[in-house]
């Protein structure tokens, strides 16, 4: 008998995103998502085997011939209802201590984000009770967190450490990260951001070269001894935080011990973020609201994919990043959720929607920068992010006659998602 641990069946919709593997999808081709329809009443249906892997995709009276459930078989009837790939969450920031709510006030009554961090609130306001916490207290934080994800279909997230800046406590967020890595059914793509801000009373010199002296060898160090994964090298590459040169060094320097580049660039200054990361060879950068027309240039030509977060430029009333002009210039864009204390939002329905409308980005585009480019920037879209044959079985389902239903109907995810499903298992059910 098939080794079939669960059968979604007979769906009006499949999304696939693509029908077949590909990597990423860049600039105008991210107009199109491949979908399998139901015909005339037969619908879509798809197998996971036990390892969480997809077996088959197809017409319902197909699997019927060739794929019958044992006695552990899990059903879900999915008819008139639509499958999409789980999202993918492609920046966040989801270990802290502390909320930030009297700041969102400041913000409201005028105060912009490098004003808040220059007195001594924002990132350093969060590494003073980081710092303070127990590891429990984070991974409790944390869990709870990851769980409000993947009710809303989020299914592999980057999760970023950057509220220490000193060793103990970075090293204290990645391990609350692993355990999470180990113990959560959401997939997780680690990042060391040791170089989030400069620690209060210091400079930007010492920080740089405590990150790539001290920090960074320690992190390696508990990497081959397999007590961290740690996948994801980050600098917050701003003025007045590291500079072009300081970022270079410690971005290198994460490359050399075997991490991606992936790091914020180009936020509130143009520093030109997008052209060092993509001298470097970056897998993605995140932000840019404020790149160049060269930037978008290099990046396209090194293949660098653009992280957008648009609840981050939406909050901080940013300018909102040239996202027309990265497609049309053949860049892969992805969207991050950038959940943290100062963006308050994990829900990728309501960060697609916010693409639509502030990034002027079309639903397939969103969709696509939401799955498989998403997955795409953390180096993982050869098993995740659309939904073929040998790829992880993560899917959400929603009550809707089409996808679009996820993205249109504005901070409806709640009522809209009835089942989220993580390798084959199902670890959200309304
Ligand atoms: O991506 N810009 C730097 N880092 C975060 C904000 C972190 C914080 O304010 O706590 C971001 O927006
Ligand atoms: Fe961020």
């Amino acid at each position: 008998m098939a080794d079939v641990k669960l059968i979604v069946r007979n769906a009006r919709q499949v999304v696939q995103v693509r029908k077949y593997p590909i990597l990423k999808v860049c600039g105008e081709g991210m107009q199109q998502v491949d979908i399998s329809q139901e015909e005339d009443g037969d619908g879509i249906s798809v197998v996971s085997n036990s390892d969480g892997k997809i077996l088959f995709i197809g017409k319902e009276s197909e699997r019927k011939r060739k794929y019958v459930e044992n006695e552990t078989t899990r059903i879900i009837d999915a008819s008139g209802k639509c499958v999409l790939p789980g999202f993918v969450d492609a920046h966040t920031h989801p270990v802290w201590a502390g909320d930030r709510v009297h700041e969102f006030a400041m913000k409201l009554a005028g105060a912009t984000y490098m004003e808040v961090h220059k007195a001594g609130g924002g990132i350093h306001y969060t590494v003073e009770h980081t710092q303070r916490a127990s590891e429990d207290e984070l991974y409790d934080g944390l869990k709870q967190r990851l769980n409000s994800l993947m009710k809303t279909g989020t299914t592999l997230v980057e999760c970023k450490s950057g509220y220490g800046l000193n060793k103990a406590t970075e090293v204290k967020m990645l391990r609350v990260i692993e355990r999470a890595r180990r113990n959560l059914p959401i997939g997780i793509s680690s990042t060391f951001c040791g170089a989030h801000a400069v620690p209060k009373g210091g400079n930007s010199e010492d920080a740089t070269n405590d990150v790539i002296s001290v920090q960074l060898p320690c992190i390696r160090d508990m990497m081959e001894k397999k007590e961290l994964t740690v996948d994801n090298i980050d600098v917050f590459c701003e003025q007045g935080v590291f500079d072009i040169d300081q970022s270079r060094r410690i971005l290198s320097a994460g490359k050399n011990i075997g991490l991606q580049i992936n790091f914020h660039g180009d936020e509130l200054h143009p520093l030109d973020g997008a052209k060092m990361g993509a001298e470097l060879g970056a897998l993605a950068i995140s932000h840019l609201e404020e790149i160049s027309d060269s930037g978008i240039s290099a990046m396209v030509e090194a293949g660098s994919i653009g992280v957008v977060l648009p609840t981050t430029a939406y909050i901080l009333r940013l300018k909102p990043p040239p996202v027309r002009k990265m497609i049309d210039s053949g860049m892969a864009v992805a969207l991050g959720s950038d959940f943290n204390p100062n963006a308050f939002c994990s829900s990728m329905p309501i960060v697609m929607h916010l693409a639509c409308v502030l990034l002027r980005m079309s639903m397939p585009e969103v969709l696509i920068a939401a799955t498989l480019n998403a997955a795409a920037a953390l180096g993982k879209s050869d098993t995740h992010g659309s939904l073929i044959e040998g790829k992880c079985a993560n899917m959400v389902i929603i009550d809707a006659p089409r996808w679009e239903h996820i993205i249109y109907q504005f901070g409806f995810q709640n009522d809209l998602i009835d089942f989220v499903i993580c390798e084959g298992n199902v670890v959200f059910e309304k």
